[in-house]
């Protein structure tokens, strides 16, 4: 098993998981794929997220067995999987996740980046949920091709940048041309694809909701506090100001509209060549 000592500042960041898991409950940590009648709450949302994991593995091509989840979260996926009978092996960069994934999974789990594994290989099929956008784009696929079998299979399920000139939008997530390119690149084909973006967009208005809640309990809470004390206030709006400033900026990324027009979230199932 490789662990090759990813950096403190990676490895001890345990905030969005802390936050997925102790406040939201939840414990997958992707969008998930929503049906089109669905209301926007919890267990839909919990249900998306399963509905998800299961497309990924009625994926998997027949006759597969060895599968690598790369990034595997709180390794719910490789639960999953090895309940489905695959031989599954997790990889995570988070020392988090390590712990979390050994108190759930009897599996083998890789601690390190993908693009920095001494992977022994010979896996069937690599899946990328939500992590790939963290790797760059060569290394993907040229340890992915290290790494599987000849004939073997690279999924990714993502979300790639469209349009670079969108601000906070463009953030993250690989441009998408750029990583089309790199499939031309690489010793990979592509088998099949799906665009899933209309699928997570309730998880973005769900999000939304909270947000607009978090932000209107902020502001009863507060209400008395600047009335009374209006140079404490300001002094208080002087201190957090930036943070705050970026917190509405960030608002943005939750806009289910413009995400569809910067973004594309899509699945690729990649046959090597
Ligand atoms: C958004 S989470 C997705 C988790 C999980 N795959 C899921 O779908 O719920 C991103 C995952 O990618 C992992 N990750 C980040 N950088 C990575 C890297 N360079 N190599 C491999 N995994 C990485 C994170 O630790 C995390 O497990």
């Amino acid at each position: 098993m490789s662990d090759n000592a990813p950096s403190a500042d990676r490895s001890t960041n345990d905030r969005a998981l802390r936050f997925y898991r102790d406040v939201l409950g939840l414990e997958r940590l992707h969008y998930g794929m929503w049906l089109p009648d669905d209301e926007l709450t919890m267990d839909s949302l919990k249900a998306a997220q399963k509905r998800y994991e299961d497309f990924l593995i009625d994926s998997i091509p027949e006759g597969a067995r060895r599968v690598l989840d790369v990034g595997c979260g709180t390794g719910e996926l490789c639960m999953n999987l090895k309940a489905r009978g695959y031989e599954v092996e997790g990889l995570s960069p988070d020392i988090n996740q390590k712990k979390v994934f050994a108190e759930k999974v009897e599996a083998p789990f890789h601690f390190t980046r993908f693009e920095d594994s001494q992977l022994e290989g010979g896996y069937d099929v690599i899946i990328m949920s939500e992590s790939c956008q963290y790797i760059p784009i060569d290394r993907v696929f040229e340890v992915a091709a290290k790494s599987l079998k000849p004939g073997g299979y690279l999924m990714v399920c993502d979300y790639f940048v469209l349009d670079q000139n969108a601000g906070e939008l463009s953030k993250s997530g690989h441009d998408y041309d750029a990583f089309l390119k790199g499939v031309v690149d690489s010793p990979f084909e592509i088998e099949t694809r799906r665009d899933v973006t209309p699928d997570i967009r309730k998880t973005l208005e769900i999000a939304d909701d909270w947000a607009e809640k978090i932000l209107l309990g902020a502001d009863i809470l507060t209400e008395k506090f600047r009335n009374r004390n209006p140079f404490l206030w300001k002094l208080a709006q002087r201190f957090f100001g930036k943070k705050y400033e970026k917190a509405i900026a960030q608002r943005v990324l939750l806009d289910a509209d413009k995400f569809s027009a910067v973004k594309k979230y899509e699945f690729f199932l990649f046959k090597l060549g």
